[in-house]
């Protein structure tokens, strides 16, 4: 059986995320050969580590901010990732919404698309941008990270794996953040090549949900 899955890596800035991937990957971590590199943003830092690493990288700007700007960008995304082979699109720090154009080109006959996301927060608790400060100025004791795939409502899709830590002690939404990506570092790694390697399955939950756990 072939042991590494094509994967693309959609990432719109500093890219802490895709260091660790990339790391993990070559150290057989995980069984991904990451094909290439996509950014909404030309001068994303994430393009240049990539590049430096010999991974095919790729700008694709938007044409606009409406719904089928929206649409259209995603079309020329799916096009680059069809063009390489990619199978699992992973999204590190992607700060745009993912029309049904993205998802429905990677569903899964099983029913789930088979993009990933990592949010910084338990979902369903702090959708949305900069979670992070959203849970320190809540004034919650707990937050955490949520390893999940993608649907059309952002932040929404099925839980795959989730870690929560305290914020006890911290006295900034930055001190929140640093604690937070150790957690990422340590979770989409393992999340993703667990399901990379096929070691899930999917139930329905009583609400109708997707779940998918362990295998
Ligand atoms: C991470 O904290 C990630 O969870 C978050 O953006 C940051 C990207 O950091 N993603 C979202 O907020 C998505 N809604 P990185 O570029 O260093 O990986």
């Amino acid at each position: 059986m072939r042991s590494l899955t094509p994967i693309a890596i959609l990432a719109s800035g500093r890219g802490s995320n895709f260091d660790v991937l990339a790391r993990a990957a070559r150290e057989g971590r995980l069984a991904a050969d990451i094909r290439l590199v996509i950014s909404d943003r030309a001068d994303a830092p994430v393009l240049e580590k990539a590049a430096r690493l010999g991974i095919e990288v790729l700008h694709i700007a938007s044409p606009g901010r409406g719904p089928e700007d929206r649409e259209l960008h995603d079309a020329q995304v799916v096009a680059a990732l069809q063009n390489r082979g990619v199978e699992w699109v992973v999204l590190a720090g992607y700060m745009r919404v993912i029309s049904h154009v993205l998802l429905e080109a990677f569903r899964d006959s099983r029913g789930f698309t088979r993009v990933v996301n990592i949010h910084p927060a338990l979902l369903p608790a702090f959708p949305g941008m900069n979670a992070y400060r959203q849970a320190f100025e809540y004034g919650a004791q707990v937050t955490g990270v949520t390893v999940h795939l993608g649907e059309l409502e952002v932040d929404s899709g099925p839980i795959v794996a989730q870690a929560g830590f305290s914020l006890e002690g911290c006295r900034s939404a930055d001190e929140v953040e640093g604690r937070g990506l150790e957690v990422e570092h340590r979770l989409y790694p393992q999340a993703l090549d667990g399901l990379l390697r096929g070691r899930f399955k999917v139930e329905r939950t009583p609400k109708g949900r997707l779940r998918v756990l362990p295998s």
